[in-house]
């Protein structure tokens, strides 16, 4: 499907299209993203079109969530063809705003979500969250969409997202989509188009040890057994594991022992390149 898509670059701009669609009784989809667009995103925009009469996508790489020594200046940027390939996807509208007009001089306000956001990617990416929940606070405002669609790759990411919306009554659903692979299991990431030729083929290695690990809980391994063979796997492979862990797939609680449903998730290094995935326990067919 390719429509035509419309840019918009400000929030005043935005909000008159989206009160245009509400005003006819029309409902909206919001997919927020980064740019660099890949298969992940454009299913996700795919799966919005399913939910909503128009599909309104949004690019824009977030300084407050990236740390010091992190890739904000290095992050793949590339909007013609990021626009070509939402179009083509389904998207109706999007809106690219500049720094200054999601964070004009003086601003003053951080989202921090407690709890959830303590451990996993938190533990080593300390502000990474807040900065997250702020932007997110703020495109769901400004766009007040019906819906919003964020993919389950980043999946503690998508659970503070559904915490911060419960508890601050924002009356926007947010839905999550499933994760994107290549045919030999890695996870769709923009980041993917840093690893070198020898690193992208050890990197479905890391969807295959969480996968693995995932069938033997099912089959009644202790967590602490079954994340010891995986982090083994993954070291001998040459991946610096960041976290491993099995966690409640609600609350993301650590888990240990026999556990019959959980969410595996996993962040490790290649090289200079942090990737992560997740799974549920039992897993998929
Ligand atoms: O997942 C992402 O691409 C980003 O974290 C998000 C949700 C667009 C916020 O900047």
């Amino acid at each position: 499907m390719s429509t035509e898509l419309e840019i918009v670059r400000t929030v005043a701009d935005l909000r008159a299209r989206v009160a245009a669609w509400h005003a006819r009784g029309e409902t909206v989809a919001m997919v927020p993203t980064m740019g660099a667009i890949h298969e992940g995103h454009m299913s996700l925009v795919q799966q919005a079109n399913r939910l909503a009469g128009h599909v309104v996508a949004s690019i824009f790489v977030n300084p407050l969530q990236f740390g010091p020594n992190e890739d904000f200046a290095a992050y793949p940027r590339g909007k013609a063809r990021d626009a070509a390939l939402l179009a083509q996807a389904g998207a109706a509208l999007l809106f690219t705003p500049n720094a200054n007009e999601m964070y004009p001089e003086g601003f003053a306000t951080k989202v921090h979500v407690a709890g959830i956001t303590g451990g996993l990617c938190g533990a080593t990416r300390p502000d990474h969250f807040d900065g997250v929940a702020t932007v997110v606070t703020k495109l769901l405002l400004q766009c007040t969409p019906d819906i919003a669609i964020f993919g389950e790759k980043d999946y503690q990411q998508l659970l503070v997202i559904q915490r911060l919306v419960r508890d601050l009554n924002v009356p926007i659903e947010i839905v999550g989509g499933p994760i994107v692979r290549e045919p030999d299991g890695l996870a769709l990431s923009s980041r993917n188009a840093y690893l070198s030729a020898e690193e992208r083929e050890t990197a479905p290695l890391l969807h295959a040890a969480i996968q693995q690990a995932s069938h033997e809980l099912a089959a009644g391994l202790s967590a602490e057994q079954a994340l010891e063979s995986a982090r083994a796997a993954l070291e001998a492979a040459g991946f610096r594991v960041d976290y491993l862990e099995a966690r409640d797939p609600e609350t993301l609680a650590p888990l240990s022992g026999p556990v019959a449903s959980a969410r595996i998730l996993v962040a490790a290094f290649l090289g200079k390149t942090r990737l992560i995935d997740n799974v549920p326990v039992p897993p998929q067919a």
